[in-house]
Order: structure tokens, then sequence, then C-alpha cells
């Protein structure tokens, strides 16, 4: 289990040690949206790194693509977003605050991200005896009405053709959009996947614990597209391979489970979904959802062919979304722009998808509470961090013993020859003790000193952050030393 068990004490070290701030705090900050600060974007940036390692690069069937946050509106017509991403909310009569109508349950689970909004109608139930989680009054809701989750903006100037626009919920969608420019240009074959890492927005109702559910927010995203009827071996595939990713880079096993939905709760596109989830040591609930893998069928193909098909009706309503239908499907659709021709079958048909999603925020959370530890070392309490070292923001500190005797310089030519390749920190402020504590708790695995023994036989101690071992290494076997520890 891990050792931080109020979620005040991680804010408090992410605070402190510059992993994350809270967004325009010199203004009071703004609720639910996050900074993250000179450790923090090292730690993110590390975790997004080892997620297109493992899911691009080291994969010879997945390619990449960074699509625009803004995209056509009629993207979010077909997909469904514009009529049904909405939650379903009810607000207190006596204070006015607003809440999920599924998080007024005593002993809400709050498994889903979101419930369908047609389905959460079909769930409804008698609010009379519900509590108002700002206030405390009870039964004095209004109506439950549905609360759309996708933020608008206007995009141009003019105020005649200026167009609504939508901020992306998901990255997903740009895939999609993308499925022909892909096949067309990377000389893809199927099974194949398209990999994306960017910002997503959805105006949430209720916010909470932290970085785990904001407003703004980075999502890493895969769509792999199989042949219909592989398609539950590659969700099993999938599922198996994100786990691993979690317990590879150090999340403990015992702090993973995978939770499937059942069937009144999968999305209406859904024909499978599992969540995997973390058991945080705060919040109500504690196991909660890290990453989704859904099996989404042919559904988004097929919705954007329908919506390349109502392009002519939205000119001729202006470039206005409101009132517009979205076309049927044509009766060959499985032949349309967005099919795949199977060569070795000879034949043309829509794939199916398997999306791992996962949030990039929500894991750095659990790396950073499941890294963190404190342990009794000579009647002293030591807080580290046990990152994996690829996601360690620093990889390796270097210190002069004391500010004399030419140690500064040596260790100056070390740190500058170190830092061509990874993330290091040079450091020769304060007692060695409290040098060493300060990367223990940023998570740096290794600290290397340069002492009076330098000078005589050009070693250097190497310290090891989890068991504080001390070794000597000659300097010119030091960076490959370090290389392969950090497997870098
Ligand atoms: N394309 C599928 C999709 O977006 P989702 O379950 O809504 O599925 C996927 O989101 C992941 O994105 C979640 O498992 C979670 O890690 C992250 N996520 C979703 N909403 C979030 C929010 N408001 N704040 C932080 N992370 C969020």
């Amino acid at each position: 289990m891990a050792k931080i068990t109020k979620l005040d004490d991680i804010v408090s070290l992410c605070k402190r040690r510059g992993f994350i701030f809270q967004s325009s705090e010199i203004y009071g900050g703004l609720a639910s949206c996050y900074d993250y600060g000179p450790l923090g974007v090292e730690l993110k940036n590390n975790v997004k790194k080892a997620w297109w390692k493992s899911v691009v690069q080291m994969r010879d069937d997945v390619v990449g693509l960074d699509c625009s946050i803004l995209m056509h509106p009629l993207v979010w017509k077909a997909s469904g977003h514009t009529d049904k991403f909405a939650d379903l909310i009810a607000e207190c009569k006596k204070c006015n605050t607003r809440s999920r109508v599924d998080h007024l349950n005593e002993q809400a689970e709050e498994h889903t991200e979101h419930i369908a909004i047609d389905k959460a109608m079909a769930a409804v139930q008698d609010l009379s005896n519900k509590v108002c989680p700002n206030c405390g009054t009870v039964g004095q809701f209004t109506d439950p009405m549905p609360f759309k989750l996708m933020f608008e903006t206007q995009m141009g100037a003019n105020v005649d053709d200026s167009m609504t626009m939508y901020l992306r919920p998901e990255t997903a969608q740009g895939i999609f959009a993308n499925f022909r420019n892909v096949l067309d240009t990377a000389r893809v074959k199927l099974p194949f996947g398209i990999a994306q890492i960017g910002k997503s927005f959805r105006n949430e109702v209720t916010t909470k614990a932290f970085i785990f559910r904001t407003r703004e927010f980075e999502q890493a995203e895969l769509e792999f597209f199989c042949q219909p009827g592989t398609d539950e071996k590659w969700y099993e595939h999938w599922k198996q391979a994100r786990f691993n990713w979690y317990v590879d880079l150090g999340l403990k096993k015992e702090n993973l489970r995978f939770r499937e939905h059942d069937a009144d709760e999968l999305a209406h596109y859904a024909k499978a979904c599992v969540d995997v989830e973390y058991k945080f040591p705060f919040g109500s609930g504690d196991w909660q959802e890290l990453e989704g893998i859904a099996n989404r069928t042919d559904y988004d193909l097929r919705q954007h062919q329908r919506g390349m098909r109502t392009l002519n009706k939205w000119f001729e309503n202006d470039q206005d979304l409101t009132n517009i239908e979205l076309a049927g499907e044509a009766e060959d659709f499985h032949k349309g722009p967005l099919s795949y021709f199977d060569d070795e079958q000879k034949t043309r048909y829509i794939p199916y998808v398997i999306e791992p999603s996962a949030g990039i925020d929500r894991s750095t959370l659990a790396f950073l509470v499941d890294a963190y530890d404190e342990e009794e070392v000579r009647g002293e309490t030591r807080n580290l961090l046990r990152f994996h070292p690829a996601l360690a923001p620093v990889k390796a500190a270097v210190f002069p013993l004391v500010k004399r005797d030419g140690m500064p310089e040596t260790a100056k030519n070390i740190y500058n020859n170190l830092k061509k390749y990874f993330n290091c920190f040079y450091d020769e402020k304060g007692a060695i003790g409290r040098r060493y504590r300060r990367q223990d708790e940023a998570g740096t695995p290794f600290c290397i000193t340069v002492d009076g023994q330098t000078n005589e036989d050009n070693t250097v101690t190497v310290r090891d952050r989890d068991s504080m071992e001390q070794i000597r290494v000659s300097t010119d076997q030091l960076l490959n030393y370090l290389r392969e520890k950090l497997e870098v």
C-alpha cells in the first residue's frame, strides 16, 4: 500500500518540490486547473515518452499522429458528442449548486467518467431523499437536466461568418478523421494502429482529487484498426499490454486491477470495455479508472461516413449545426470512403477498432503516489520517491563534496558531459547529507560525488537512491555505468 494516505500530503509534496502548482495561483487560483513545475514537467514528459515508446516506437504496427484541437463541427455531430456528451445534473434549490445525479447516491462509486445521457435519464431515481453535497439540504433538487460537457468557442473575427467550434473532449476523433490520410500515405496494412497524445477539454460538473479529474487534461489514445472477427483477440492483446505497461513502470501489482463494464454500462458504440483501475489511497471509493480499453466496433468510421454525407446540408444551413440531422447511412456503406480494401481476402469492409485510452495526468498522479515512500534512517525520516528510472525527472545529480581543492571544477566537467545524454542536476550548496535527501525527495536514482580521492584515482562515489549504497566508479566508466542502470 502506498505510504501517502491523504490527498493533502501529495498536494503539499508536489507544491514543495515543484511538481505541480495550482493554476493562476497569484490570482487566488483557478479551480481544477493545474500547472506542472520544473520537476513535474519532466515527470509528465517521461510518462508520455514511455507510452509513446511502448505503443508506437517499439511496434511495427502502430504509427503516430498529432491532430489539431479545433476540428470541423461536423466531426462532433458525427461522433455523437454534440447531442449526447452531457451529464445529467440537478440543482439544489437552496444553494444553487449543481451536482451530477449519478454522484448523489451516498455510496456513489465513481467508476464511470460519464454515463450516456439517455441511459442516465432512464436510470433516474427519486431525488426526494438525496442530500446536496454542498449545503446538506435534503430533497430540494430541480428536475434532472442535461449539461453539455464540450467547451464552445467562436472561430473567425467577423460576426457574420464566425463559427461555433468545440475544444475537443477526446483526441480519438482526430484519429478517425485522419484514417484515410494515414491509409493513403503510411503504407500500413490491417491490423494497424494510430496513436496520439494531446490535450482534451471537458466542462466537468464535478472535478476532484487534485489532477485526477480536471477540465483540461491530457490523453494518450490508440485506435487499433483490425478486421471484424479478429477484434476480440486484439481486445485481449491490448488489455494485457496496457496493464503490463503500468506494472513494468513500477506501479505495484496489488494496486492495479481490471474492471469489466457491465452490459448496461457500455457506451452505445462499444461491444466491450474494461477499465484499468488504480487503488488511490484517498477519496471516495479508492479504486479509480486510469485507462479504458474499449472495443468500439466499426461505429466511428461509419458515423464519419455519415458526417461526410451531411456536408452539403451543413453548407445549405449556413454552416450552422443547429437543427441539422445527420445523413443516413449509404446502403453500400462498407464500400464507403473510410472503408479498407483487404488485398488478401479481396474484399472491402469497415475495420473494427480497439481503443486503449489513458489519462496522462491521472497516470502521473498514480506514479507519484505509488513511488512515495518514507523510512527511518538513523532516527530521521527519509522521504523519497522510488520512481522507475525511465520516469525519474532527474536521472543523476552531481556534487562536489566541498567547494575547494578543484572539486567543483571536476564535478562541473562530469555534469556537463552527462547532461548531453540525460537530465542531470548540479548542486554544491549545503551539507552533502542534505543534498542527498533533496534528491531522494525528487526521486533522482543516482547521486555522484567528487571527493578527495577523485584527484588521486579518478573515481567518484555513486549513491543509489533506494539502497543508499555507495560504490566507487572510475570517471571514464561513469557514463556507461549509468546508462546501463538507467536503460537510456
Ligand atoms: N476516447 C475515449 C475516452 O475519452 P474516457 O474514459 O472518457 O474515454 C479516457 O477517457 C481516459 O482519459 C480516462 O481513463 C482518464 O484517465 C482520462 N480522463 C477522462 N476525463 C478526464 C478528466 N476530466 N480529467 C483527467 N483525466 C481524464
